[in-house]
């Protein structure tokens, strides 16, 4: 289905084109008078200038054309020259049967479905996940949903870390604690075990330890080096230690992410490409474009209209190492050869902003990737303590995701037991629930580029601009139908009444937007919007509701009509925590 404002302008164009004026004038908006009407068109304003009339004659002449229209209940020219604007009942229910009837309630299929591949979630290798963490798998999580939801063809790549010195430190870590491994034996020649030598566990505990004491043992730090080198260069122990590291580390992240609702596509990581370098490597050598500066091979990628600093893009060090930026870059390389995308979208801190721009210019200068191929960086913002400062633990230590999760989980359970008949099992179930809701609608609903706080007391609360308040609307809509079925009623009808309250208008005035929305969270890339949304849908809804007797109405039609808006209403906002990434309870 068309989209409200569309519908609306070209009613309204029709309006302006039938008085002699261009009909593009009739472009209509949502009101930013909501207590004088619904809608408006500021057309006659514009318009003024071209016809060299004022704008209330202008607005007055389109407003008496709208005489009789369809859709327009009310179009009043007002002073200097608006068209205030109100629907016509009849119409909006009209539409609203269109939208109850498609699956996806009025969006349409993007014309061109574009293929995406997103690069989310960021974890590392041998390194436990962090609140920084939960940022990147939330949003890039909900943008691959949005942009799926909407039809285009979407794939999402855990990129995990095991490139950089951290594989080194571990090496060394397990090296002196097992030097005697075959993994260590350069003249050995046979398989490698099957079996991990190690758990996450052992691997948690040696990676900081070994971090810890490179900083101030140099000759340890020289040997971390030397076996970030040799796993890099495909050293057979080296190289098979390391895939051992990725397995363990996959297995745990899995964990974490299942509680997380954050799937991938592909569990590939900087160290997937690692025969592409070489080859990259030579084809930016031999097209001129790389070059050899203090020993590195670096690109530049300077333009002449930066008014900032932005230093060349380093390929290889001069050890002939190479880093972040050469296992980006080759990975856009594998990444074109092997989808041909579209587009291709990155999730990170903000403060890699500056890098994101040296990798994106260093691919299109060196032509790694086509002109029309669309690279996208969300940068997004840190996530804050109440004191304002960067979330850390009561003692100021990282704070682990594992324990936020859980610590969100609690604080939930105890809501949930408060005053509630349930079990101890179901109000755990039902917790966990309602906590990943609290925490992924708590990141959500602020702009990505933002910091926010992250207020354990707010998140979790069943009032106010939360999660929990969402579905705490959903499990209220899901109650009365049941109660509605009970009572023998059909809850599949979807035959809607006339709109007659003004709640009720308002509510069903949101639904019909719900298709741009939707549009507009995609290609801005913008799960706030949907949050924003459905947020407003749950007020409107329950505005509504307050209004309204619904299952003691004694006129059956009627009764059956706010059934189907009600069923309609939780349809799109499941529809809507699903893209988020969260479900609903059937109570809490
Ligand atoms: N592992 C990185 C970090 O912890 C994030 C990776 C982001 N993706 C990328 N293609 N660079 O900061």
């Amino acid at each position: 289905m068309k989209k409200l404002l569309d519908l609306l302008s070209e009613e309204m164009g029709q309006a302006f084109e039938a008085a002699g004026y261009d009909k593009a004038l009739g472009k209509v908006g949502v009101s930013n008078r909501p207590d004088l009407c619904e809608f408006q068109c500021n057309g006659a304003m514009a318009g003024a200038k071209q016809y060299h009339k004022a704008p209330i004659m202008i607005a007055n002449e389109v407003a008496a054309k709208l005489e009789g229209s369809k859709v327009f209940e009310e179009a009043a020219a007002v002073a200097p020259g608006f068209l205030n604007l109100k629907l016509k009942k009849e119409f909006l229910r009209e539409l609203l049967e269109v939208v109850a009837k498609e699956p996806k309630f009025g969006l349409e299929a993007p014309e061109k479905p574009k293929k995406i591949v997103i690069d989310y979630g960021g974890a590392n290798v041998a390194k436990p996940l962090h609140v920084g963490h939960l940022r990147s798998a939330v949003i890039g999580g909900s943008v691959k949903r949005i942009n799926r939801y909407v039809g285009h063809e979407v794939i999402g790549d855990a990129h995990l870390g095991d490139w950089g010195l951290q594989m080194g430190l571990v090496i060394v870590g397990l090296k002196e604690r097992y030097p005697d491994w075959v993994y260590f034996d350069e003249s050995y020649e046979g398989e490698y075990p099957e079996e991990a030598p190690f758990t996450i566990s052992e691997l948690e505990k040696i990676y900081p330890a070994s971090s810890a004491r490179s900083k101030t043992d140099a000759e340890y730090k020289a040997k971390a080096m030397e076996a970030t080198y040799k796993y890099q260069q495909g050293v057979r122990g080296y190289w098979a230690l390391g895939m051992k590291i990725r397995e363990v580390s996959i297995k745990d992240l899995r964990k974490n992410y299942d509680a997380l609702n954050t799937q991938f596509e592909l569990w590939n990581g900087e160290s997937t490409i690692k025969d592409l370098i070489p080859e990259m490597v030579q084809y930016m050598k031999d097209g001129g474009y790389a070059y050899i500066s203090d020993g590195a091979l670096v690109v530049d990628v300077k333009e002449e209209t930066d008014t900032k600093e932005m230093p060349p893009c380093m390929i290889l060090k001069s050890d002939g190492a190479s880093l972040y930026n050469t296992t980006d870059l080759a990975t856009i390389l594998d990444r074109v050869r092997n989808f041909n995308p579209d587009q291709i979208i990155y999730l990170t801190d903000k403060r890699q902003d500056l890098y994101f721009q040296q990798v994106f210019r260093c691919a299109r200068k060196t032509k790694l990737v086509e002109p029309q191929v669309d690279l996208k960086w969300i940068g997004f913002g840190t996530v804050n303590g109440l004191d304002g400062k960067p979330f850390k633990t009561r003692d100021g230590g990282v704070m682990r995701l594992e324990q936020l999760i859980k610590d969100t989980q609690d604080e939930m359970y105890r809501k949930i037991r408060e005053g509630r008949e349930m079990s101890e099992d179901e109000a755990r179930k039902v917790a966990n629930q309602v906590a990943l809701a609290a925490l992924i609608y708590g990141d959500l609903s602020n702009q990505a580029s933002k910091d926010y706080i992250f207020d354990m007391e707010k998140f979790t609360s069943f009032e106010g601009d939360t999660g929990p308040y969402v579905l705490y609307t959903i499990v209220r809509i899901k109650s009365i139908l049941a109660k509605f079925a009970e009572q023998g009623g059909d809850v599949s009808a979807t035959k809607l009444n006339i709109v007659q309250s003004d709640a009720e208008k308002a509510l069903v005035m949101q639904l019909l937007q719900f298709n741009s929305m939707m549009e507009g969270a995609a290609t801005e890339l913008a799960p706030h919007r949907v949050c924003g949304y459905v947020y407003e849908l749950a007020n409107d809804f329950n505005r509504f509701y307050h209004e309204t007797k619904i299952i003691t109405e004694e006129d059956e039609t009627k009764k059956a009509g706010w059934i189907a808006l009600l069923s309609l209403t939780k349809n799109v906002m499941l529809d809507c925590i699903s893209v988020l990434g969260f479900e609903a309870p059937e109570k809490m």
